[in-house]
């Protein structure tokens, strides 16, 4: 469906336009609509001519346009002082010194920006300051998804410090309200929990600086009125883009009115914004839908292909990654012989990870050489065009592991820069895995950086794929550049030159695909996903332990962006790690050379389904979660691809459980399926009764089938293909 309202919209907006500032508006004319298919935002400009917030979430929810508004409870981004009593979204102090902010209306736009997306830019102004706050609205009609973000500036007589500066603070008015947040640690990445909000303040947050997430991730579920249900209820999803410090607030009153103040983290981080200059907060992302939380993942997914991710449309290669296999212990001709083994099991591509590099101080441990940048000679004489080209010969694409941000004090980099690195005065340094961050905040660190990337992958076209590693955080965050009046900057600006650097990046090199990688999932966030194709979710790459991080980052991120690699870790039945693997952009971490024959066939025939048949679906499907691992002994899930021609379930058995009905979600209820096992082991058959059977999809969905998995890692894939 194209954008039927957006017109209407527009219509809305040029009379509101033509009528501010005038006194006599009516009140309908003072409100804001912002519709996506199914959800939309109400805003209303009161006789005190601040924006208020009348609604967000269903469509048929009827709005009551007050004759005046009694309280500054529900104003929609609101400053601090001058009678806000809550956590406000914006806190400055002026030049001058006065705390207070009281932001009124000045004018408002809305821009067709194409037949599904319209920017809403709401323009208020201090009531006595020339200060400004921009609320920047985007709606993504078709996947009921709005992006909001603000933009402050200044024309005062000298910087204006900011202390609080959320992207977005909707408030939700409701019975009671259920949070449902994704927590963790390295190796224990998104953990699911929910809980019911009592009044007072809950906080979700990270203070690390340069990631967002390893206690937790910036995204979160919020169910009204009823714990979240996969498919039904009124569910919001929200997630941040920001990959430092942030905060999630949630803030419940004694009226039961429930406040989301999201962005990033105020903490140690007061702004001293100059005039003339904007500052822009990171963008969040909201979805609302009526039909549960499963829904709330499919419109981030459909968005996220879209606009969310680089090249979301294009197949994620089936990569081989040494890490798990070599670590750091590995020469030329064990790179070679990988390659090898990558085409013997059919992978599209070998991706060399850490420890190529350093010479004089090599990096053959986590020691030292980080920083670097030039191929070891010892190891990899011939440099990287060799690999690739070698990799080329056996039609398997190359890829290279960077970690560019960071330092180990036992590096040539460090021997001439060691003011380049991020670190307090007067205390000893803290490294963390050896190595310190670099400040890129100091333009020389960050063209270095952006060197570091542009001489590696200009070395030979034949690189094709990287990976993006940020193995620490920060935990003295000074800079030996910034002024002493500016060092509570260093962590904001540091994530904005990141930025810069990983847009450099997709821009030089739109071939060179990309993956997101911080000490296993540390930096998953749609701030940095924006330059990248995928991310590695963990360094736990046990297929128990993945199903549930894939079941947690399937909230948010679509398939095709969690890397999900075979591994021998947890020693799980091969096949159960494979049928894991192909429910997310399939891959492999082991020495192929060390593998059976039997194995490397179980290998190469899992690659060539999941290639030939499964990775669309997968990768470009809608996700229907069918029963949480958190539940009970089984766990599974279907893609039904976009046209419902196709459809592949997976169902995982976690622990021994007698076999009972499971019914299958998203087919077209109308049309006829094939029903087929695949992956069996060789000269197997299946023994799911209905397989080889044809069925409608509605007969399908309500009266299920009965898996024959029942015993721990048993596990089961089934396709099912329309016949008409
Ligand atoms: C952490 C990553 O998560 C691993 O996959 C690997 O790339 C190592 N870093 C390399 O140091």
């Amino acid at each position: 469906m194209k954008h039927p309202c957006l017109f209407l919209v527009l219509i809305c907006f040029s009379i509101i336009k033509a009528y501010s500032g005038v006194p006599a508006d009516t009140l309908k004319e003072r409100l804001i609509s912002i519709p996506t298919a199914h959800s939309k935002l109400t805003l209303f400009r009161a006789a005190d001519n601040r924006i208020y917030q009348l609604a967000y979430g269903r469509t048929d929810q009827e709005i009551s346009i007050p004759a005046n508004i009694a309280g500054r409870e529900d104003e929609f981004l609101p400053p601090s002082g001058n009678g806000f009593i809550w956590e406000p979204a914006i806190q400055a102090f002026h030049a001058d010194g006065n705390t207070s902010t009281d932001l009124v209306f000045v004018r408002q736009s809305v821009k067709a920006i194409d037949n599904n997306v319209s920017l809403t830019r709401i323009e208020l102004k201090d009531s006595y300051y020339p200060f400004y706050v921009t609320i920047c609205i985007k709606a993504y009609y078709n996947e009921d998804l709005i992006e909001q973000w603000a933009e402050i500036s200044h024309k005062e007589n000298g910087p204006v410090t900011l202390f609080r500066f959320a992207s977005s603070s909707p408030v939700f008015h409701a019975r009671n309200y259920w949070l449902s947040q994704f927590y963790g640690a390295y190796k224990k990445e998104f953990q699911m929990v929910e809980e019911k909000l009592t009044p007072g303040i809950k906080v979700l947050d990270s203070k690390l600086g340069v990631r967002a997430q390893q206690m937790r991730n910036p995204s979160f579920i919020l169910s009204v009125n009823d714990s979240a249900r996969e498919d039904s209820g009124d569910v919001y999803g929200g997630t941040l883009g920001w990959s430092g410090s942030f905060q999630l607030s949630f803030e419940m009153d004694n009226a039961n009115r429930l406040r989301a103040l999201c962005g990033i983290n105020p903490f140690g981080s007061q702004y001293k914004l100059q005039p003339g200059k904007v500052f822009t907060t990171p963008s969040m992302y909201w979805t609302f839908s009526t039909e549960g939380k499963g829904q709330v993942s499919r419109n981030f997914h459909r968005w996220a292909l879209k606009y969310g991710i680089r090249d979301g449309q294009k197949p994620r290669p089936v990569v081989v990654n040494n890490w798990e296999a070599t670590g750091m212990k590995f020469d030329e001709s064990t790179i070679v012989s990988l390659f090898d083994g990558a085409k013997q099991i059919g992978a599209d591509l070998f991706l060399l990870d850490d420890g190529w590099f350093g010479n004089k101080y090599p990096r053959d441990t986590p020691k030292s050489g980080l920083g670097d940048w030039d191929a070891n000679k010892v190891r990899l004489p011939q440099g990287l065009p060799y690999l690739a080209k070698e990799a080329q010969k056996r039609n398997v694409k190359f890829g290279i592991w960077l970690e560019p941000e960071m330092v180990n004090p036992l590096t040539e980099l460090f021997e001439n820069h060691p003011e380049w690195a991020i670190g307090e005065p007067h205390r000893e340094p803290q490294l963390s895995r050896n190595q310190l961050v670099l400040d890129l905040t100091r333009p020389e660190a960050k063209e270095y950086v952006w060197n570091v990337i542009d001489k590696t992958f200009s070395q030979s076209s034949d690189i094709s794929y990287t990976k993006w590693d940020c193995n620490r955080y920060v935990t003295q965050p000074g800079s030996t550049y910034l002024k002493p009046d500016e060092q509570s900057h260093l962590l904001i600006d540091y994530n904005f030159a990141l930025y810069d650097i990983m847009g450099r990046m997709a821009k030089k090199y739109p071939n060179v695909m990309a993956m997101v990688c911080s000490g296993g999932g540390g930096r998953v966030d749609y701030g940095a996903l924006k330059y990248f194709h995928s991310f590695w979710p963990s360094d736990n790459t046990d297929p128990v332990r993945r199903i549930y991080m894939q079941w947690g980052y399937s909230h948010f991120f679509p398939a095709n962006t969690i890397a999900s690699h075979v591994t021998n870790m947890g020693k799980r039945p091969l096949r159960f790690a494979i049928n894991v693997a192909m429910s997310g952009a399939l891959g492999v971490d082991m020495d192929i050379r060390k593998n059976t024959p039997e194995e490397r066939n179980v290998l190469a025939a899992g690659i060539k389904l999941y290639k030939e048949n499964l990775r669309e679906i997968v990768q470009q499907g809608d996700l229907y979660r069918l029963e949480s691992p958190y539940e009970g002994p089984r766990a599974s899930l279907d893609y039904v691809a976009v046209d419902k021609s196709k459809a592949v379930l997976f169902i995982y058995q976690l622990k021994a459980g007698s076999p009972v009905v499971l019914k299958p979600r998203g087919l077209d209820p109308l049309r006829k399926y094939r029903i087929k096992e695949v992956n069996l082991p060789e000269n197997e058959s299946s023994k799911l009764a209905i397989d080889g059977k044809v069925l409608d999809g509605a007969t399908l969905m309500r009266d299920g089938l009965i898996p024959t998995s029942k015993n721990e890692f048993d596990s089961m894939v089934i396709e099912f293909s329309t016949t008409n």
